[in-house]
């Protein structure tokens, strides 16, 4: 039996193009990549580093994640597939060593695999990457450095389509951020422009301070983000926020945030939508790096302008057919990619081959 075989039913292990459990033989570095499905185009997925109870658990986070990806880039129209790799640090990894190891690894699928930042990994674990790799992320190459705002720009064209299915605008709408890093902080500054008042938590302070002294919002502490009303809530830190038990009791009118895996399962997406509070799917609300990141690597180009307002398009849609259907924005989405994927021929997508 394969180690992950306990982690999902064999059914959705079937999904799966390619899932490896690898270790490095200098380090003992281990790290699981999945490729989740090719076959609108090369699969991309960051590396995300983290102290996991074990293989299993790696195992099972980089299926979720791998495939939330394929769906990803179904929806925001991307020519491109779902990948992942969690690489298991548990305190004691030789990080410069075990990132190389994944570079050398990603290269050898010869750009069917294309790797970038996720949680835990830095632009300077990137870079490590990058100087392994060609198909990775690297922060020093013309273009990159956006990504984080293009993930903030998205996640202001979900959140303005969040509103008005609220009756609100952006302009004088209370909009909760939680979590201040490289997408809420940048959040805060697109949505201060446009009006709206601001309250924001994190665990660090001195970033609520900067948020403070910069937009005039309004800090609240990070353990009354679900109490706290608001006409939006934009969970930017870590997700999981939303288990059925908080989605009973949130005391916001909509949810739209950066955050991947907000919601704790489809319980929770069910329970607000009984509350009539909709919830952007994370999936595409935060697709703006991964457009960008994509359409930089698939075409040498920046995306065009006006292409990460199709997001707020892409989910006025599934608002109106979460109506109609009577069903949580999420589950709609998720029906929605495997729709589109469905269309596609069954090929894996493979690099073209060089010379004769
Ligand atoms: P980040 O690491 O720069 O910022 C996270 C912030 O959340 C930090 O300021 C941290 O102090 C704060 N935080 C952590 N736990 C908290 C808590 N319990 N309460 C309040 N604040 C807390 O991360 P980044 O890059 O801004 O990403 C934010 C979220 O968006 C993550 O879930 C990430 O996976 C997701 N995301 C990010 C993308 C990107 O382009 N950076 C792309 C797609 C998704």
């Amino acid at each position: 039996m394969p180690e992950t075989a306990d982690v999902m039913g064999m059914s959705d292990l079937s999904e799966f193009e390619q899932v490896q459990i690898l270790r490095d033989p200098v380090s003992g570095a281990r790290a699981v990549v999945a490729l989740h499905d090719t076959r609108m185009g090369p699969a991309f997925g960051g590396i995300r580093r983290w102290n996991y109870p074990d293989l299993s658990a790696a195992t099972a986070d980089v299926l979720r994640l791998a495939r939330a990806m394929t769906y990803k880039c179904a929806l925001a129209g991307l020519p491109a597939g779902g990948g992942k790799t969690v690489l298991l640090d548990d305190g004691h990894l030789d990080r410069r060593r075990a990132y190389e190891f994944v570079g050398d690894f990603v290269e050898q699928f010869g750009g069917r695999y294309f790797s970038g930042p996720d949680v835990g990994t830095t632009d300077a674990d990137l870079r490590v990457v990058s100087a392994r790799t060609r198909f990775s992320v690297d922060p020093d190459r013309d273009g990159f450095a956006g990504i984080a705002d293009s993930t903030a720009q998205g996640v202001f064209e979900a959140l303005v389509a969040t509103v008005r299915v609220v009756g609100l605008e952006v302009a004088g709408a209370k909009v909760l951020v939680q979590g201040l890093g490289s997408v809420g902080m940048r959040l805060c500054g697109r949505l201060a422009a446009a009006g709206a008042v601001l309250l924001v938590a994190d665990v660090d302070a001195e970033r609520c301070a900067a948020a403070r002294r910069d937009f005039d919002a309004t800090p609240v502490a990070v353990d009354e983000v679900l109490t706290t009303a608001c006409d939006v809530l934009a969970p930017c830190a870590l997700g999981g926020l939303l288990s059925a038990d908080a989605a009973r009791v949130v005391a916001c009118n909509a949810v739209c945030g950066a955050a991947n895996n907000v919601l704790v399962d489809a319980a929770a997406g069910l329970e607000l939508h009984r509350r009539q509070i909709p919830c952007a799917p994370d999936f595409v609300a935060n697709a703006g790096g991964l457009i960008h990141g994509a359409t930089l690597q698939l075409t040498g180009a920046l995306p065009p302008e006006g292409r990460l307002g199709e997001i707020g398009a892409t989910l006025t849609g599934l608002y109106e057919q979460s109506r109609a259907l009577d069903l949580p924005p999420m589950e709609v989405a998720e029906r929605e990619a495997r729709r589109l994927l469905q269309a596609v021929p069954a090929r894996p997508w493979l690099p073209a081959r060089r010379g004769c």
